[in-house]
């Protein structure tokens, strides 16, 4: 599996898994929202060990200011993570907080989808190496 087709699979696969999470958190489905979101996360960070294998061999800086715009959302998107998890959790035991729960969750997914958009744009305008 060359690296451009390891990104190309589990991106599919990490859209597909976000969808049945969307669906799964939507429709009430605990006991499958939980687990697909733990695959989501797995498949996720797989999708970005391949892209940044793919960026090891290029000057993403040359890219100009979309660089410093990616890996800025990049970084705080990933490690935000922790947020829509721990307001999962918080909504477990507090149905209440459903509300505060799907308002972060929905945030995390547009962000996760301006670092995918803004690092392909990246990726597109760095110069490659002869
Ligand atoms: C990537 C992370 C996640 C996303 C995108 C996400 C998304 C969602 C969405 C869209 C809903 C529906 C909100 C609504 O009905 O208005 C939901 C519900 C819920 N989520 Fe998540 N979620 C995530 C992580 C988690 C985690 C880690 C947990 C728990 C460990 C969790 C537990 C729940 C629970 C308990 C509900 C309520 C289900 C019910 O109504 O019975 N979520 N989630």
């Amino acid at each position: 599996m060359t690296l451009f087709s390891g990104f190309v699979v589990f991106l599919v696969l990490t859209v597909a898994l976000l969808g049945g999470v969307l669906v799964t958190g939507f429709r009430a489905r605990r006991k499958l929202h939980i687990p697909l979101v733990v695959l989501y996360l797995a498949s996720m960070g797989i999708t970005i060990y391949f892209a940044e294998r793919m960026g090891a061999g290029i000057d993403v800086y040359t890219a100009g200011k979309i660089a410093h715009v990616h890996l800025t959302i990049a970084k705080y998107t990933t490690f935000g993570y922790a947020l829509p998890v721990l307001s999962g959790v918080v909504t477990c035991f507090r149905p209440g907080f459903l509300k505060v729960h799907r308002a972060i969750a929905l945030l995390w997914v547009v962000l996760t989808v301006l670092a995918l958009v803004t690092g392909i744009w990246m990726g597109l305008a760095a110069e490659r190496p002869e």
